[in-house]
C-alpha cells in the first residue's frame, strides 16, 4: 500500500533523508521515531508529495507519486504538525470546501459523524480563530479523513491534545487501520506510539537504524530483557537526543 524505495531528500548540499526503504501494508501503523532533526518531517512531506524527493521511488495505493501524483494524492491524507486553516471559513464550511475539492458527494453523511467522532460538532459554526489549538488540529484531521484515504501520514498528531483528545485520536487512528488504511505516524510520545503502532522505524541523522514489528525492534535492543519499552529502545538506539 505504501512502498518506499531508496528515498533521499536533500536541501542544497545537506542530506536530510538518505536511502530510505520500507513498506506499510493495509492495516499496519508504522511509528516513525527519531531525535529532533532526524528527518521525520522531511520523510513525511516527501511521501505526501508536499516537497519533491531528491531521488527514490514512492508508490501509494499502486500509484507512483512522481509520475501519477494526482492518482497517488487521491488516496492519501497528510496531517502536518501545524495545521493550516482558512481564517474565514467555519468548521462546517471547511468540510464542505474540502468535499468539493475531492469530489465527495453528499458529504454531510460523512462529515457530520466525523465532527462527532472528533468532538468538534458543537463548534461547527465557529471560525478557526475561535478554536483552541487542539480543536484546530481536530478540524484539520476531519478535513483529511473526509475522502476516505487509504494512506495516511501523521506528523506529531498528538501534540497539543488533552489526555481525552489523545485517547480519541488513538482510537480514530486504530479504527482507520482496522478498516484497511496504511498509516505512518511520527511522534515523540513513545508510550502512546507503543499502543498504536504495529511497526516502528527509527531514524537517526536521516538514516534508518532499525525497522520491524514493535516486538522485533524491542528484541533487537533488549540485551536479553523482556518487555523493553519503546522509550528505552529509542534511547539505546539513538544515544539520546543529541541534536
Ligand atoms: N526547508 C529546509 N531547508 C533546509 N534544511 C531543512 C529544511 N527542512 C528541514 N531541514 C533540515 O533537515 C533536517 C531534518 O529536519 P526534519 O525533517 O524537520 O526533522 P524532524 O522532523 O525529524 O525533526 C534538519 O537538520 C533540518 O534542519
Ligand atoms: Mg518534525
Amino acid at each position: 500500500m505504501i512502498e518506499v524505495s531508496a528515498l533521499t531528500k536533500r536541501y542544497g548540499d545537506f542530506t536530510a533523508v538518505r536511502d530510505l526503504s520500507f513498506t506499510v501494508q493495509p492495516g499496519e501503523v508504522l511509528g516513525l521515531v527519531g531525535p529532533n532533526g532526524a528527518g521525520k518531517t522531511s520523510t513525511l512531506r516527501s511521501l505526501a508529495g508536499i516537497i519533491p524527493a531528491s531521488s527514490g521511488l514512492v508508490r501509494l495505493a499502486g500509484h507512483d507519486l512522481a509520475t501519477d501524483p494526482v492518482g497517488a494524492k487521491r488516496h492519501l491524507a497528510f496531517f502536518p504538525d501545524e495545521p493550516r486553516l482558512f481564517d474565514y471559513l467555519t468548521v462546517r464550511q471547511h468540510l464542505a470546501f474540502v468535499a468539493r475539492i475531492y469530489g465527495v458527494a453528499q458529504h454531510e453523511t460523512i462529515s457530520e459523524p466525523l465532527l462527532v467522532e472528533l468532538e468538534i460538532a458543537d463548534k461547527a459554526d465557529q471560525l478557526p480563530g475561535e478554536l483552541s489549538r487542539g480543536m484546530k488540529q481536530k478540524l484539520a484531521i476531519a478535513c483529511g479523513l473526509l475522502h476516505g484515504p487509504k494512506v495516511m501520514f501523521f506528523d506529531e498528531p498528538l501534540t497539543g491534545l488533552d489526555p481525552l483528545g489523545i485517547r480519541r485520536m488513538k482510537d480514530s487512528i486504530l479504527r482507520r487501520a482496522r478498516e484497511g488504511a496504511a498509516i505512518v505516524l511520527s511522534s515523540h510520545l513513545l508510550h502512546l506510539l507503543q499502543e498504536v503502532c504495529s511497526h516502528v522505524l527509527i531514524l537517526k541523522k536521516g538514516e534508518k537504524i532499525a525497522h520491524g514489528t514493535l516486538t522485533d525492534v524491542s528484541a533487537q535492543f533488549s540485551n536479553g530483557e523482556a518487555n523493553v519499552s519503546l522509550e528505552e529502545v529509542f534511547i539505546r538506539a539513538t544515544g539520546g537526543s543529541e541534536n
